[in-house]
């Protein structure tokens, strides 16, 4: 019977069985698991085995084949590897053949790798752009690589900046990140989100997140056309991006929305405000990272299929809207999420740990809040989830769109700090009393601050 402790026992023993056993194996299954589980291979190994089975039909025999005859890392196989590279069918076996090259780390291979960073397939480039990080600091090499970073493919051009010209002024704040500004923390700003977002420093703050207004779906929000809208929430985001640290997290809850036919021989529009606005931001600098379905209680929303129900004739099938989006998007940058964590010592890492029961899926089931004062509150339990799973103690919050402070009030419960803007006077007002009742363990705090645009627009030239 074909095992592990055989293979390993003719290579140290018996080299020729091993070499008739690989010879007389027809079937892949069985060369697969002999060539997995070749390992480390002596010196004076007989390829002749091998290179056969780098035309074997098996895409898994092939690449394992290359893989093996990569790690004697004889220069005589080069020129094999690199057709394998080149032509191979199957574009994993190219890539192996590509990281097969790379792993020898040998000077006359940096042609071969060079030559793969014209290959049309930008998984092959990537992986012969990671052949070539031994040779970073070699100049010659670095120029033949400058070319990638126009590179249409987005891969290719997230390995070439992150691996060889990094940006150095990717963060440029002079703070240290896990630090936000004093001025800005637990602080409510009455005013439109566009004109205090000028006056934020750039990087100060680690999370937003928010629900914007709905298109003329409520009286506080009328905008001219559905574009205008757009716009509008473009500029804000522009600026959320400018003032989010390197490599945050914006995280946007939108859903779909229906303008009412204003009479029966009319009919009603949708607008899909999540898809619109998720090309906008994705080529305004937010990598896509998450698409979370908040499901509501069918009890809870619109009766939408009511007439359905009537006629049940099809073309007029109308489902009850059950979902909100939550979509989630980091501030694009060449720095992995590992970077962020590691900015925070020990004590906030392990104090910021979500600790008890988490959701496991892209889909939270969670009631939805009304409030007497404000139409369209968030639910505690979709900021505690926000707010726990995308940032740590002592972060600064942000709701450019606060309404009645939920964001708020939910990261300071949680060690984190806010900082809200809300435009409508009432809906600030709402806050400011929630603060004067002590109703609020939010604004029960004594720093909490509430300022006019123009007291916020001072506090920050004494910053500065
Ligand atoms: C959907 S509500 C947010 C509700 C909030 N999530 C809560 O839990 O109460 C959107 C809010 O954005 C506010 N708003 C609209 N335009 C704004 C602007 N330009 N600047 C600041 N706030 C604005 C509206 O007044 C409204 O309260």
């Amino acid at each position: 019977m074909l095992t592990k402790e055989l293979i390993r026992e003719l290579k140290q023993t018996n080299l020729s069985e091993l070499y008739s056993l690989i010879r007389e194996r027809q079937n892949s299954k069985d060369l697969v698991f002999v060539l997995e589980n070749l390992g480390f291979l002596p010196k004076d190994f007989d390829v002749s085995v091998i290179t056969p089975l780098l035309y074997h039909p098996n895409n898994t025999v092939r690449l394992l084949a290359v893989k093996n005859l990569g790690k004697l890392a004889r220069p005589e196989h080069i020129p094999e590897i690199f057709e394998k590279a080149k032509h191979d069918d199957d574009s994993i076996v190219r890539r192996e053949a590509v990281s097969s090259i790379g792993r020898m780390r040998s000077k006359e291979n940096i042609s071969f790798l060079t030559k793969l960073l014209y290959d049309q397939d930008p998984k092959v480039v990537v992986q012969a752009i990671r052949g070539l990080l031994v040779f970073k600091e070699d100049e010659e090499v670095r120029e033949r690589l400058r070319f990638l970073i126009a590179h249409p493919n987005e891969m290719v051009q997230s390995a070439i900046r992150r691996e060889f010209f990094s940006d150095k002024n990717g963060d440029n704040s002079n703070q240290s990140h896990p630090i936000s500004p004093d001025f800005m923390k637990n602080l409510v700003v009455c005013g439109d989100v566009r004109e205090i977002l000028k006056t934020v420093p750039d990087q100060s703050v680690h999370l937003t997140f928010t629900s914007p207004p709905y298109y003329n779906a409520r009286d506080y929000s009328l905008y001219e056309s559905y574009n205008t809208y757009l716009d509008f929430l473009m500029e804000v985001f522009n600026g959320v991006h400018r003032v989010t640290k390197e490599g945050r997290f914006l995280i946007v809850n939108t859903s779909p929305i229906i303008i009412p036919r204003i009479s029966r021989s009319h009919s009603s529009k949708r607008y899909p405000i999540p898809f619109d606005l998720h090309a906008r931001l994705v080529q305004s600098g937010w990598e896509f990272i998450d698409d979370i379905v908040w499901l509501k209680p069918e009890t809870t929303v619109k009766n939408r299929i009511g007439g359905f129900m009537q006629h049940k004739k099809p073309l007029g099938y109308k489902p009850n809207s059950v979902t909100e989006y939550v979509m989630v998007y980091r501030k694009q940058t060449e720095k992995l999420l590992d970077w962020n964590m590691r900015s925070y010592d020990e004590k906030t890492i392990q104090e910021s740990r979500v600790s008890g029961n988490y959701e496991t899926t892209n889909v939270w089931k969670i009631d939805p809040t009304f409030d007497k004062v404000h139409s369209a509150v968030f639910p505690a339990e979709l900021c505690r989830r926000v707010v726990q799973y995308y940032s740590y103690k002592g972060d600064l919050v942000f709701d450019p769109f606060a309404g009645s402070g939920t964001v708020g009030r939910v990261a300071k419960s949680l060690g984190r700090c806010f900082f809200l803007t809300e435009k409508d006077e009432s809906y600030f007002e709402y806050m400011k009393s929630k603060a004067q009742k002590n109703s609020s363990p939010m604004f029960d705090e004594k720093q909490t601050k509430f300022f006019s645009l123009n007291e916020f627009i001072d506090s920050t030239k004494q910053e500065k």
